[in-house]
């Protein structure tokens, strides 16, 4: 054969860089939560913590839907409403263990503020069925999103939808797997993992949970982004994912869950009016 020309199959570079770029960008967008499967988990967990009449008055204002029906709504019309947007985290930088409002929640378009004003719209016995309806809808999404660590930091990386990692022998953000790649890992189906975690739930968990406030809750999750989220990445980059960072990370990621799911039916059974 030597010295024929062959003709040439391989795809130009280019090309290759443009495929992984769009690949990138479709599994991570940038204002992106827990995926569906998460918002569903704490949804069906809150519903099993609900008093009869709270779950009777959430489904008179959803007119008839269920709380993971409307879970990832918000994540859906993020790009009819990009003002929502930055109302799904707070930009805490990563060594900082107080919040500066100022610039990092202007306006109070951030999920700390943000989730205390949908709160006091469902508490307002003078808002309307379809004021209290959106109300829940954000209510419901953003007490998942504050326990999701990353939605509560930032290291010069968008809340780690711009950290590389090296996951399952892909190329992926670290942020993406929070959210979605190792809770699909856990278990794939949500009512099965969200049984689950109920059953573990203690009485003294459950005791424990239910106090504080939406910014004691933002700061825990905040914490775990300092001790776990970022130290076990270790030095590399990227990092690989591997069975000792999953073993930290999974127990993190089941007990944010529960304890979102725990923490929503205890608000909505009081502040649902
Ligand atoms: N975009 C910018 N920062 C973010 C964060 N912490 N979480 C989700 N999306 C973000
Ligand atoms: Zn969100
Ligand atoms: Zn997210």
């Amino acid at each position: 054969m030597e010295g024929v020309e062959m003709p040439v199959r391989r795809l130009p570079a280019y090309l290759c860089l443009a495929t992984v770029v769009v690949f990138l960008l479709i599994r991570a967008p940038l204002a992106a939560a827990w995926g569906p499967e998460g918002h569903a988990i704490i949804a069906l967990i809150a519903e099993t913590n609900m008093s009869s009449a709270a779950l009777r008055k959430s489904k008179i204002i959803l007119r008839g839907a269920s709380l993971e029906d409307v879970a990832s709504w918000p994540d859906e019309v993020v790009s009819l409403l990009p003002q929502t947007a930055p109302w799904h985290y707070i930009d805490i930088p990563l060594h900082d263990s107080t919040i500066n409002f100022r610039t990092e929640c202007r306006n109070g378009d951030c999920v700390l503020v943000k989730t205390d004003q949908f709160l006091a719209v469902l508490k307002d016995p003078n808002s309307r069925r379809s004021q209290k309806a959106l109300a829940l809808k954000f209510v419901v999404h953003f007490i998942g999103d504050l326990h999701q660590p990353l939605h509560c930091e930032n290291n010069d990386d968008a809340g780690g939808n711009k950290r590389e990692v090296v996951f399952e022998g892909h190329p992926d953000r670290l942020h993406w797997v929070w959210d979605t790649g190792l809770l699909q890992e856990i278990n794939p189906n949500p009512q099965q993992l969200a049984a689950e975690l109920e059953r573990r739930i203690t009485r003294q968990e459950r005791t424990a949970w239910e106090k504080g406030s939406i910014e004691d809750w933002v700061m825990e999750s905040h914490r775990l982004d300092q001790k776990i989220v970022y130290p076990d990445l270790g030095t590399r980059t990227p990092a690989t994912i591997d069975s000792a960072y999953r073993r930290a990370a999974d127990p993190v990621i089941e007990r944010q869950l529960e304890k979102a799911g725990v923490r929503l039916g205890w608000l909505l059974n009081s502040d649902l009016n």
